[in-house]
């Protein structure tokens, strides 16, 4: 069981059909340490009553601004200074909305916006809205302010959709929040002076110009990496397959398709690198011979062969350079991940491999989350089911902390202090 010991968790409930899911979460953080005070938006009463929320969490429910007998007990401001971390679940689309427009319009969005604790959010809402231009530029306004958000998850919807937009379980919200990382500290420049190349995504082999091979991984664990590298000091490059995602601030990203893209950027650039992480999905295989023009259906309900070659091993081939940096590879696995990973890293002749086990849900590709285990010569550390830009923090926290004597920067490489 996570351990929240004694933490002041501020709960915010709004008005989505996932709120009927609050009570299980009031009482997982309870039985996890945690002291909950909630406070709830005027529409999150239709989903739920304060009556069940302050039986669970022990204290009487707050909902107005203008509760002058609730404000005499404790104001708003020593609310908002009581808590240890803001969790908002459901967050629906409008209070997404209101928080990303710095509103403070009820008790909650002020509460949000006078804490110095961690706001997490777990969006719940229909999967039209979800994917609505406008929800998605108050998700990337609201992260870039250092907002934390939970999910959604996709699935089946209560509305009979089916798509992103159901809140993250009750038990996936308390490991996240209660994951050592969880409350980001402020970043310190542990990586100042060092320079770091990251793979991400995945690459596309072409069979003929109008079709691919390719996998599932989204970019965003290679991206988390380089933007927590950024913000640690280093000067991150990023090389990357084709993806959706934004350029992390302070990053420079060279976009390729192939594995033979990717591998020839690579080594263009692998010069004066301090750490090479490996994290794209690269293709293993290509086809033979890419057809010039669209291959036409033959018609003849026979069989057909693809013809396959082997790609260039990328990260192996820059730990055989004779001047390697230190090389961290990624390793997804579906069965015996760590023995399949700690093969891997030594055929490789890798210093660490991070192996996900990409059977279990919502790890690895594609997701927001991610656990992992990170092994080296010497030992290996569990990091934890939690966020990708949190996993990414404590991924660089621990290399430094294992391998950060290799990679000490030479007296005045960093200019005068
Ligand atoms: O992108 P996301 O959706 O966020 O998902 C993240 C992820 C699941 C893709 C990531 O966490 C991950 O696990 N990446 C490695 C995927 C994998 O299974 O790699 P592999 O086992 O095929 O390769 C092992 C290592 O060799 C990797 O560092 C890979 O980048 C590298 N490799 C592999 C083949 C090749 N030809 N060249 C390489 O450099």
């Amino acid at each position: 069981m996570p351990e929240l010991d004694s933490k002041h968790i501020l709960l915010g409930i709004t008005g989505g059909i996932a709120a009927y899911k609050t009570p299980a979460l009031v009482r997982l953080l309870r039985q996890a340490g945690a002291e909950v005070q909630i406070v709830m938006s005027a529409s999150a009463r239709h989903f739920v009553t304060p009556t069940v929320l302050q039986a669970l969490s022990g204290l009487p429910v707050r909902d107005d601004l203008w509760d002058g007998g609730a404000e005499a007990a404790m104001g708003h401001i020593e609310l908002a200074r009581w808590a240890d971390l803001v969790l908002v679940a459901p967050a629906t689309a409008d209070v997404m909305a209101r928080l990303a427009g710095g509103r403070a319009d009820d008790l909650l969005t002020t509460l949000c916006l006078a804490t110095p604790a961690p706001l997490w959010l777990a969006p719940a809402m229909n999967q039209g809205m979800w994917r609505h231009p406008a929800v998605q530029r108050n998700r990337q306004r609201l992260v870039s302010d250092g907002v934390l958000l939970l999910g959604p998850d996709e699935g089946e919807q209560a509305c009979g959709d089916t798509g992103p937009g159901r809140m993250v379980e009750p038990e996936a919200i308390l490991a996240a929040i209660s994951a050592p990382s969880a409350t980001p500290t402020e970043t310190e420049q542990i990586l100042l002076g060092l320079n770091v190349l990251i793979t991400a995504g995945p690459t596309v082999e072409a069979i003929d110009p109008v079709r691919y091979i390719s996998n599932h991984s989204s970019g965003k664990q290679g991206y988390a990496i380089a933007e927590c590298a950024a913000a640690m000091g280093a000067e991150v490059t990023l090389v990357s397959g084709p993806t959706r995602l934004d350029t992390p601030v302070g990053v420079t990203r060279i976009d390729v398709q192939s594995a033979r893209d990717m591998h020839d950027r690579v080594h263009e650039n692998i010069a004066g690198q301090d750490i090479f992480i490996g994290v794209a999905a690269v293709a293993d295989y290509r086809p033979a011979a890419a057809a010039d023009q669209k291959i036409k259906k033959q018609g003849d309900a026979a069989d057909h062969t693809l013809i396959l070659t082997e790609n260039p091993d990328i990260i192996a081939s820059v730990a055989a350079l004779p001047e390697r940096p230190l090389i961290v590879g990624f390793a997804a696995e579906t069965e015996l991940a760590e023995e399949h990973a700690r093969q891997k890293r030594q055929c490789k002749g890798l210093d660490a491999i991070v192996v996900n086990d990409v059977s279990k849900a919502q790890i690895g590709f594609n997701s927001d989350y991610n656990s992992a285990t990170l092994i080296w010569e010497q030992g290996e550390v569990t990091l934890p089911f939690q966020g990708k830009e949190a996993l990414s923090r404590q991924l660089l926290e621990q290399l430094m902390s294992v391998f950060g004597m290799r990679l000490t920067v030479p007296p005045g490489a960093l200019g005068p202090t």
